[in-house]
């Protein structure tokens, strides 16, 4: 059924130089079920669009014959050191892309030293993805529906050597995901989240709301969060914060740091592109924790942007999964070889040796129309 679908390349031809390559070719290595899955955003997908469209409202200011030798992408968090700034994010059912699925993606990350994040779905166990890793993995963690079986799985993870858990608090309920429901997305008999007992939905209440009578009656509040800060194994961030008071209580609950994001623009239409919010989010936050940031990151240069307007590191999502549907781990190497290029080389030519010397004088605040803001209007 459908078109034929092609069998992931063993080598990187020449012309695939960006991640934008790699979303315009993958789409021959996967089937119309996965593409809309991977691609697709909650509704009329005005939010997805608009993470990327954000970053046209910076623009870099490079700054000439500064001296950068011995420059490097190192970063600190949480005590341990990274060789730069590009993590993977969490993304669900890897398998639907590349036969290898997580599997790929773990060996890839530990070539380029990038932080992997395993999603709470994932389609490999997460014991095997451990043993296998040759660099650090963090564990997102989805609510498994009360504190018991949450806190079971954040032990399990830090049982197998994670090294910090990301709760990730946008998605309670299912998003808004039309073009799923246009297309009839379904998982393939062998592709399932091995790690998890799949969540009991509670059955209707008569005349009641299937979303607050449903999920949302066993999704986590604030105090749940704070309970599985101080049970927890391992530092717990919060990836999901859009609203300066939410990085508040974060905080005060006890985070050990935020991720800035909107999910992709995959849950909630018509919210804020991450990258708008991160500014008034670090501000809140005031130093007390690392706070990173996700959503529409394409570029080195857009990770630079990202990482002046106060994200300590930043991750992507969508780019790493179309080069692994393309070229299985050395695609996933490849790509992350080439943002981590990318930014190094928007570093030296900003005249930034180190993460520290990027700043907000690193950007130029321009309007759509290209005019520059004036400082005061931001
Ligand atoms: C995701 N994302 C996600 N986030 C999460 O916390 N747990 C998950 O299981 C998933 N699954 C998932 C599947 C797919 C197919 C995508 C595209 C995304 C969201 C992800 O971690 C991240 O926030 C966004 O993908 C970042 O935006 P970009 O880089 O894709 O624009
Ligand atoms: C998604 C869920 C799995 O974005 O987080 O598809």
């Amino acid at each position: 059924m459908g078109r034929p679908v092609k069998a992931p390349l063993t080598a990187i031809p020449p012309e695939i130089v960006a991640a934008a390559d790699y979303e315009a070719v993958s789409r021959q290595f996967m089937d119309d079920n996965a593409w809309h899955y991977l691609t697709g955003g909650a509704a009329d997908e005005r939010t997805l669009a608009a993470n990327r469209q954000a970053f046209r409202q910076w623009q870099v200011r490079p700054r000439v014959l500064a001296d950068v030798r011995g420059g490097h992408t190192t970063v600190e968090l949480l005590g341990r050191r990274y060789a730069h700034p590009l993590f993977l994010a969490p993304v669900a059912y890897q398998r639907l892309f590349h036969p290898d699925g997580e599997r790929a993606v773990v060996q890839a990350a530990g070539l380029m030293g990038a932080p992997m994040l395993v999603s709470t779905l994932a389609s490999v166990s997460l014991e095997a993805m451990a043993a296998q890793a040759t660099g650090p993995l963090w564990f997102q963690l989805y609510w498994q529906g009360g504190r018991d079986s949450s806190l079971a799985l954040a032990q399990r993870a830090a049982r197998a050597g994670y090294e910090a858990l990301v709760l990730t608090v946008d998605a309670p309920v299912a998003g808004i995901r039309n073009r799923e429901q246009r297309t009839g997305f379904a998982l393939p008999p062998h592709v399932r989240a091995v790690n998890v007992e799949p969540v009991a939905v509670p059955p209707a209440v008569p005349g009641g709301s299937a979303v607050f009578d449903g999920l949302m009656a066993s999704a986590p509040t604030w105090a749940d969060l704070a309970w599985l800060v101080q049970q927890a194994p391992l530092p717990v961030l919060v990836k999901g914060i859009l609203h300066a008071d939410d990085a508040r209580l974060a905080v005060a609950a006890g985070a050990a740091g935020l991720v800035v994001s909107n999910h992709g623009g995959r849950v909630l239409d018509d919210v804020p592109p991450a990258l708008a919010v991160l500014p008034s989010v670090v501000a809140a936050v005031n130093g007390a924790v690392p706070v990173l940031m996700d959503g529409g990151i394409r570029r080195g240069s857009e990770a630079f942007i990202a990482l002046a307007l106060g994200a300590r590191a930043v991750l992507v999502g969508r780019p790493y999964i179309h080069a692994l549907a393309t070229a299985g781990a050395l695609g996933v190497a490849h790509l992350l070889r080439t943002l981590r290029e990318e930014l190094e080389i928007t570093m030296a030519l900003c005249g930034c040796a180190n993460l520290q010397a990027i700043g907000r004088s690193s950007l130029r605040a321009v309007r759509p129309d290209g005019a520059e803001l004036e400082e005061a209007a931001l």
